[in-house]
C-alpha cells in the first residue's frame, strides 16, 4: 500500500493565517494551515506531504517533475570519472517509483514493459531488461563526484582556499550538509574547472549524497528548486563563483553491471583507436612484404636474364 501518496491534508486548517507558511526546500509546494503543512503533487490527486525543514528526497522530485511535465506545469528548475566504475546518467527522467520514505525502488520500469536497476540515486546501473528483471537490492552511491565549471572571474581564483569555501558553501545551502564528506576539491585554473568528491563511508546508512547532488545539479543548470531563488555561488577569497556547468558522477557500493552495448562514447573512441592502429599496422607490414617480394622478384628475373 502507498499511505504515503494518500495523504489528505487536514481540512480543519480553515482560515488560519497562511503568513510565512511556505517551503523553504520546494519552490512548487503548495502550503497551508496552521501548523504549516506543505504538499507536492506526484500524480492525478496524489499529494505527497514534504518535510520542508529537510531536501526532498529525488524520488518525490521526480515524480512530481514527471506529473508536472505531463500537466503541461513548467519544469523549469526541474529539469548532467573518478574511478573506472563510475558512471552518468545518460537516461535523464523517468517517472519513478518511491519507497514510503521516499527512496528509489531497487527496480524501476518508467510504466512501461522495459526495466531496469537503480543506485540510490535513481540512475541505472544495469541493462535495460522485461518486466521479470531481477534487482536483488537498491545499491548505494557512496561517492559522487561532481565536476563544476565556474564562468570567468576579474581576479584569480586561490586553490588554497576552494576546499574550505567550496565545503561551506554545500553545508550552508543543503541543509546542514556534513562537511567532512567533501573529501577533496581539485581546480583547473585553465578549464575553471572544481572537481568536489563527496564520500560517506561504505555501509553509512544515515546520509544521503545524492539528494544534496540533485539539488546542485538542478541549482547550476536550470534554477533552484529552493523557494528562494538565489543562486549556488560559493564566496572564494571574497570573490563569488558563479557555477555555469555540472556533471555528476555516481560511484557506488558494487560496480555496475552494464555490458558491451552500453559503453560510453568514450570507450567505444578508444575502441576503434586501436582497432584502427592495428589495422594500419597490418597494412603497412603487408605492403612492406610485397615489396621485398618484388624485389625479390626482379633479383631473380636478373639473375635468369644473366644466365
Ligand atoms: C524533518 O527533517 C529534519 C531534518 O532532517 C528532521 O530533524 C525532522 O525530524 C524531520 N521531520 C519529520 C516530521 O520527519
Ligand atoms: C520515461 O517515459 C517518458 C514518457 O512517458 C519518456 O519521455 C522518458 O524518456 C522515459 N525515460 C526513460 C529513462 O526511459
Amino acid at each position: 500500500m502507498k499511505i504515503w501518496i494518500a495523504v489528505l491534508l487536514a481540512a480543519f486548517a480553515a482560515g488560519a493565517s497562511a503568513q510565512g507558511c511556505s517551503c523553504d526546500t520546494m519552490k512548487w509546494a503548495t502550503c497551508d494551515g496552521n501548523p504549516c503543512s506543505c504538499y507536492l503533487f506526484v500524480g492525478e490527486n496524489v499529494k505527497q506531504t514534504l518535510n520542508c525543514t529537510a531536501l526532498i528526497p529525488k524520488c518525490i522530485l521526480m515524480k512530481a517533475e514527471m506529473y508536472r511535465a505531463k500537466t503541461g506545469q513548467s519544469t523549469r528548475g526541474f529539469g548532467g570519472k573518478p574511478v573506472e566504475t563510475a558512471f552518468v546518467d545518460n537516461d535523464g527522467i523517468y517517472d519513478p517509483e518511491c519507497e514510503n520514505d521516499g527512496k528509489f525502488k531497487a527496480k524501476q520500469c518508467n510504466n512501461t514493459e522495459e526495466c531496469w536497476c537503480v543506485n540510490s540515486a535513481g540512475v541505472r546501473r544495469t541493462d535495460k531488461g522485461d518486466k521479470n528483471l531481477k534487482c536483488e537490492k537498491l545499491v548505494e552511491t557512496y561517492w559522487v563526484r561532481l565536476q563544476l565549471t565556474h564562468k570567468p572571474t576579474s581576479g584569480d581564483v586561490n586553490p588554497s582556499n576552494l576546499k574550505a569555501a567550496i565545503a561551506d558553501a554545500i553545508h550552508k545551502r543543503y541543509k546542514n550538509f556534513n562537511k567532512d564528506m567533501v573529501e577533496d576539491v581539485q581546480y583547473d585554473p585553465e578549464a575553471r574547472m572544481i572537481v568536489v568528491d563527496v564520500k560517506k563511508p561504505k555501509g553509512e546508512r544515515k546520509s544521503d549524497l545524492t539528494h544534496m547532488a540533485y539539488y546542485m545539479e538542478k541549482d547550476v543548470k536550470v534554477l533552484p528548486l529552493f523557494t528562494p531563488q538565489d543562486k549556488f555561488e560559493p564566496v572564494v577569497g571574497g570573490q563569488k563563483l558563479e557555477m555555469d556547468n555540472i556533471l555528476v558522477y555516481y560511484v557506488d557500493e558494487e560496480p555496475p553491471t552494464f555490458t558491451m552495448k552500453n559503453l560510453s562514447g568514450g570507450i567505444i573512441a578508444v575502441i576503434v583507436v586501436v582497432v584502427l592502429a592495428v589495422v594500419a599496422g597490418l597494412l603497412v607490414l603487408f605492403f612492406a612484404r610485397r615489396r621485398q617480394n618484388q624485389q625479390y622478384n626482379k633479383a631473380q628475373q636478373r639473375e635468369m636474364e644473366a644466365m
